[in-house]
């Protein structure tokens, strides 16, 4: 979704902006821009596609300038073009916005009777012209004040003006903003990576906020214009993990991180000579967690599937009825949430508008709210009551892996730990299953090995049109996952379905065209998805297993058989989404296309 980043300081910010927007582009983007100032005044450059060729606009002139804003534009009103792309300006005000005007009809209306004349076909360029056409009473920063009054809907903004070139007034609602604070220099960025090279230390908007940047100093202010008092926070994530590393691709290299992103979100959390999971960080008492009823976990993507394997885990390990929802569902069904119940809302970037909203409609209806989130001060984290952070690591990515299996980790330890304190489940089998998962990074590292026979497999079936994915019990979700992720990154339509219902519809499909993957661990469901393959062999199907049984049947009944480390019936699914991943990315560089910013895709899905 869109990237916004504002700079002030003591280097060329044209430069910063750039590479900043380079850094922002794996949020997925249509177009850019970027306004800096000059002899001339402000100056605006936008292109549709990529940052390199804004860059190669920009190349012959080579401007300076000490500030300077940017912007990676995900259309939402108005087909990605040069006249929709940001900065947009209304005479002396130019600005970038992320998020959804909702009244933006009304304000054009209002605007164009007023004489301002509309260049492109966006929702944004009607608060260039309110908040200039407010300039004419009030000082800069009062005057956006006064525009957003009237303002419904979205918005991170970070805007300048032509006269006052030393200043940057940045405000959000319901849009991340986030403050890094470097020596004599500020940034305003959507996201702590456009920033990452430079400065640690950041401040998070919350909404309402307003940040005024100048050369001298910073000022935070509540909507009623107090100041806001506000934590430095330092984020512990560094440049290097934010590149590449010799990797052909983000996604290849964060599907290679996951033993260390899966070590370290379980470090510190669990105490295996006892049995017990380390609940501190869970924010809750163990006499409030003992009287949780009822838990209802959303989320959207990927981290809808992490949610649904915590199903099978907490209603197994905890007893503990479990509901799953997609966020942008719950949030209109009117749910059954009582106070007391406890929500899990899952989400990797912490700012999906769909799981806030979701997470924030428990909160009204009384429930208690643990946010299992991968990053560091984000909306989510900061609203929820308690937090479990994973990890991982900045995922980089539009595609979800590593962020996916530490979630599942995450669930699992919760499971574990809720389970032991329900008394559901003896320490010793506590002990047995903490042991297992401490075993789990050097099996994912294991599991890694299959890189090069999946890489084959890829190389045999990239030309197929669809593919059908099939799991059973809490390997149903990576069924899902694995279409998903061949979905987002190969273009290819696939489907995910639970392997005993595939007689009810999805067996019309299968043909020698078809390939047809099966998730299929040794657990107690071996044997009916052996009866499932041969469904699919009878018909003449082509069957890619995935197992960690070196003895299986299934060897002989598939055309390709990968084998995954052992580990127990909960843990399986992070082996098995390794598998699920590589042979998506795989497919995906086949076929030639952007695996780390597949078309229409965005990182961070900020607006409804
Ligand atoms: C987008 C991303 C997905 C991600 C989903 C949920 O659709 O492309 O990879 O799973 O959002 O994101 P979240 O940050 O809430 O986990």
């Amino acid at each position: 979704m869109c990237g916004i980043i504002g700079y002030i300081g003591k280097r060329n910010a044209v430069s910063v902006i750039l590479e900043g927007l380079k850094r922002l582009e794996y949020r997925g983007y249509d177009s850019a821009g970027i306004a800096f100032f000059s002899d001339k005044g402000i100056e605006i450059r936008r292109c549709t596609g990529k940052i390199r060729e804004l860059a190669s606009m920009l190349e012959s002139e080579n401007p300076s300038s000490s500030t300077a804003i940017g912007h990676t534009r995900w259309a939402t009103h108005g087909r990605p073009s040069e006249e929709n792309a940001h900065p947009h300006r209304s005479n002396s005000i130019v600005l970038v916005h992320n998020g959804i005007i909702e009244n933006y009809l009304d304000l054009k209306e209002r605007m164009i009777e007023k004489g301002y004349e509309f260049k492109s076909e966006t929702d944004t360029e009607v608060l260039c012209h309110l908040i200039e056409e407010y300039t004419k009473r009030y000082p800069f920063e009062q005057a956006v004040r006064e525009a957003l009054k009237e303002v419904k809907g979205s918005y991170a903004l970070v805007i300048v003006k032509e006269d006052e070139p030393a200043k940057i007034v940045g405000a959000r609602k319901d849009s991340p903003l986030v403050v890094g604070l470097g020596e004599g220099e500020f940034f305003l960025a959507s996201d702590v990576p456009a920033f990452l090279n430079y400065s640690r230390n950041v401040i998070f908007l919350d909404d309402g906020e307003m940040a005024v940047l100048t050369y001298k100093g910073l000022m935070i202010t509540e909507p009623d214009n107090t100041p806001a008092r506000k934590d430095v926070k330092s984020v512990p994530w560094s440049l290097s993990m934010a590149e590449k590393g010799g990797y052909r691709h983000f996604m290849l290299k964060e599907i290679y991180e996951q033993p260390r992103a899966i070590g370290d979100t379980l470090r510190g959390r669990l105490y295996p000579e006892r049995g017990a999971v380390n609940f501190d960080e869970f924010g809750f008492g163990i006499d409030e967690l003992k009287k949780v009823k009822k838990i209802f976990i959303v989320a959207c993507g990927t981290s809808y599937h992490a949610a649904l394997t915590g199903k099978y885990m907490i209603e197994e390990l905890a007893r503990t009825p479990t509901e799953v929802d997609i966020a942008s569902e719950f949030r209109y069904r009117r749910p059954l949430v009582k106070s007391g119940d406890l929500m899990i809302a899952i989400t990797q970037s912490g700012e999906t508008a769909d799981t806030l909203a979701a997470q924030r409609e428990a909160k009204r209806l009384g429930a208690r709210i643990l946010s299992i989130c991968n990053v560091v001060g984000s909306t989510s984290s900061r609203e929820a009551d308690a937090v479990f952070y994973t990890h991982s690591g900045p995922e980089i990515g539009v595609a979800s892996t590593k962020a996916f299996t530490a979630q599942i980790v995450a669930l699992y330890l919760f499971a574990i730990g809720l389970g032991k304190t329900k008394g559901v489940i003896s320490e010793n089998i506590s002990r047995e299953l903490l042991k297992e998962l401490l075993m789990l990074p050097g099996k994912v590292e294991k599991a890694l090995a299959i890189d090069e026979d999946i890489r084959r497999i890829a190389e045999g079936f990239f030309k197929a049109r669809g593919f059908l994915y099939l799991g059973r019990g809490i390997n149903y979700p990576i069924a899902l996952e694995g279409a998903l992720k061949l979905k987002e990154i190969s273009y290819i339509h696939a489907e995910g379905y639970p392997a005993g219902e595939m007689k009810h519809g999805p067996i019309a499909l299968i043909d020698e065209e078809l390939p047809v993957i099966v998730l299929a661990p040794m657990d107690n469901l071996h044997k009916k998805i052996i009866s499932n393959i041969q469904e699919v062999k009878s018909r003449g199907g082509r069957v890619i297993s995935i197992t960690n049984d070196s003895d299986s049947e299934i060897f002989r009944t598939s055309d390709k058989c990968i084998l995954v480390p052992n580990t127990n019936s909960y843990l399986t699914p992070v082996l098995m989404a390794i598998a699920v991943q590589l042979l998506a990315y795989y497919v995906g560089v086949l076929r030639g296309c952007d695996v780390d910013q597949p078309r229409n895709l965005a990182k961070s899905v900020t607006v409804e």
